[in-house]
């Protein structure tokens, strides 16, 4: 069933029909979901203020969550930077470590630079993975490859999961996907993590996407799903071990990234970005985020691409290593 579904959303000719696609943005398809506001705390990590989240649960998804869209545009312009610029950066792992592309181990900036294969190299990175590296091939994480996972994404995590009731969540892992129009995700489970009472979270930004929602096995018919940027989806509970993937990247309905006339970078919003290992970071991201000349390069990335922020906890609560 997973497979026919996954095949339908992907299939070109005839496109498929978005009918039945739940989208949460859209008031009309809300009315059959409960909606619940299951917490109250501010946040300063790029959010706006819980209060004024929409958040979805699924009665037959137990355990899934849906958020729609909590960032501010200069918060959505943020994490994106910080996805391209920085995450892409040692000591984390990109799929491109292997073929020996990255000369001093800065993608973004080679990308920026090199005028004849910059848009080739641009096209070729598909993961980076951050904190324990998830192993491609074994999914059996290892102590020995561990790495400092960012303070900022933590952060943001940690809010994130107390406001919909998880507030032990400790954000260990992450693999930050980077789609192209024509990327898909095949279905799978997401089972290499010690502690699959904790939940899952997932960050998307720029295009949209078309989420399958399965279950336990491959033969229950999947929910379609549409992601938008700024969307985050939880996998919690039961749905933590449900089978899901992308057959779709579609292009996004408004670039809710782009600045709003009255929103600029608070002090409020300086506060998490402080915790950040290196302060030049902060300072460069001023300018980027805010100047339209800087963030030109970030925009034409972003107008063809699909970022997710895939945050899992590895560990069983309390537990400091493997
Ligand atoms: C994953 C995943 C979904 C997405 O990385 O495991 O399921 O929305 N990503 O890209
Ligand atoms: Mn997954």
């Amino acid at each position: 069933m997973l497979k026919e579904t996954f095949k339908y959303y992907k299939r070109k000719c005839p496109p498929p029909s978005l009918k039945e696609l739940i989208d949460f943005s859209s008031k009309d398809s809300t009315e059959n979901y409960a909606t619940s506001c299951l917490g109250q705390i501010n946040n300063s990590v790029g959010l706006t203020p819980s209060s004024e989240w929409k958040i979805f649960q699924l009665e037959d998804k137990p355990g899934f969550i849906f958020i729609s869209n909590p960032f501010t545009s200069i918060g959505q312009r943020y994490w994106i930077c910080r996805c391209v610029k920085h995450y892409t950066r040692k000591p984390n792992r990109l799929n491109l470590d292997v073929h020996g592309d990255i000369k001093d181990g800065d993608w973004w900036t080679q990308c920026q630079n090199d005028y004849e294969q910059g848009s080739k190299l641009m096209e070729k990175l598909r993961w980076a993975t951050l904190g324990y590296h998830h192993n491609w091939d074994t999914k059996v994480y290892k102590e020995s490859d561990r790495d400092p996972f960012p303070e900022d994404l933590a952060a943001l995590s940690k809010q994130v999961a107390s406001i919909v009731g998880f507030p032990q969540f400790s954000a260990e892992a992450a693999i930050v996907n980077y789609y192209h129009m024509d990327s898909t995700l095949s279905c799978h489970t997401d089972h290499s993590e010690l502690n699959l009472d904790a939940p899952l979270l997932s960050y998307s930004f720029g295009q949209s996407a078309i989420f399958l929602l399965g279950g336990r096995s491959k033969e229950e018919k999947p929910l379609a799903i549409r992601i938008d940027s700024g969307d985050i989806v939880i996998m919690s509970g039961e749905s933590r071990h449900y089978y899901h993937g992308i057959p779709l990247i579609m292009p996004a309905k408004q670039s809710s990234w782009n600045l709003k006339a009255n929103e600029e970078f608070s002090d409020e919003f300086l506060r998490p970005i402080s915790l950040m290992e290196n302060p030049e970071i902060l300072d460069s991201m001023h300018q980027e985020l805010q100047n339209d000349k800087l963030w030109e390069p970030f925009e034409k990335y972003i107008s063809t691409s699909r970022i997710n922020m895939n945050v899992r906890q590895v560990l069983p609560f309390g537990q400091s290593s493997l």
